[in-house]
């Protein structure tokens, strides 16, 4: 059994930077599960399945076999075999990962990928759901967040830095969409688990965030 750092809160609030950053200072296997609702989302929309045909969705993906691997350190997701990575940071799979990963079924298909492989290492593991719901005896649980001003300047000049124009306020309001999505669904919506500690980076740099984590875990290893 190895140790396990869960880590969840809203998009855009830098969980991914943090955990792999982290994960590799601490030489732990960082996990993005929003990779794998990421790659499910892939597949349907390859499939030309619509995410609101919840029964078809539901079938789709009890015989789909998402899976993953390292490639230098970096996390890739594969789909039935096939390596999907390149194609998740789309908008329009981020989009239909929100959507779909409200339908039970698309959780229960990812479920015991995500415990498993948190058995069987040392894993940060960054989600949504991570310290309520698939790790619940996770030794350390953060909830990362930051203000909804601040993830879509984040989100603004990450995008301009890759040449892509986008309206600032546009971005802000898909932010306010996602979380809403995210934090009112049925099944495991995101939510601040009891006993994880709340990290608010508004005000943060990346370096204060890891430092931060690093001293926690120190103090519970
Ligand atoms: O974190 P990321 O933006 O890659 O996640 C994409 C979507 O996948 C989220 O908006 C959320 O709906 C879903 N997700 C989830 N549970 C997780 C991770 C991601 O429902 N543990």
């Amino acid at each position: 059994m190895g140790f396990n750092i869960a880590i969840d809160g809203p998009a855009g609030a830098g969980k991914s930077t943090i955990a792999r950053r982290t994960a590799q200072e601490l030489s732990f296997i960082y996990v993005d599960t929003g990779a794998l609702y990421r790659a499910l989302a892939v597949f349907l929309v390859d499939e030309g399945i619509s995410p609101e045909d919840t029964e078809k969705v539901g079938e789709a993906v009890k015989s789909v076999k998402v899976s993953i691997a390292y490639e230098n350190g970096e996390q890739q997701v594969l789909v039935n075999g096939k390596n999907v990575t390149s194609r998740l940071r789309a908008e329009a799979v981020g989009n239909m990962a929100s959507r779909v990963s409200a339908i039970p079924a698309v959780r229960a298909a990812l479920l015991d990928l995500q415990r498993d492989l948190a058995k069987a290492h040392d894993v940060l593991m960054d989600g949504r759901d991570i310290g309520t719901n698939v790790l619940p005896e996770a030794e350390l649980k953060i909830y990362l967040t930051a203000s909804v001003e601040t993830r879509a300047e984040r989100r603004y000049k990450e995008l301009q830095e890759k040449g892509e124009k986008k309206d600032f306020s546009a971005i802000k309001e898909e932010i306010e969409k996602r979380d809403y999505q995210d934090m009112t669904r049925a099944i495991a919506p995101l939510k601040q688990a009891e006993d994880a500690v709340y990290l608010d980076t508004s005000h943060m740099n990346i370096d204060e965030v890891v430092e931060a984590i690093k001293k926690l875990y120190r103090e519970r290893k």
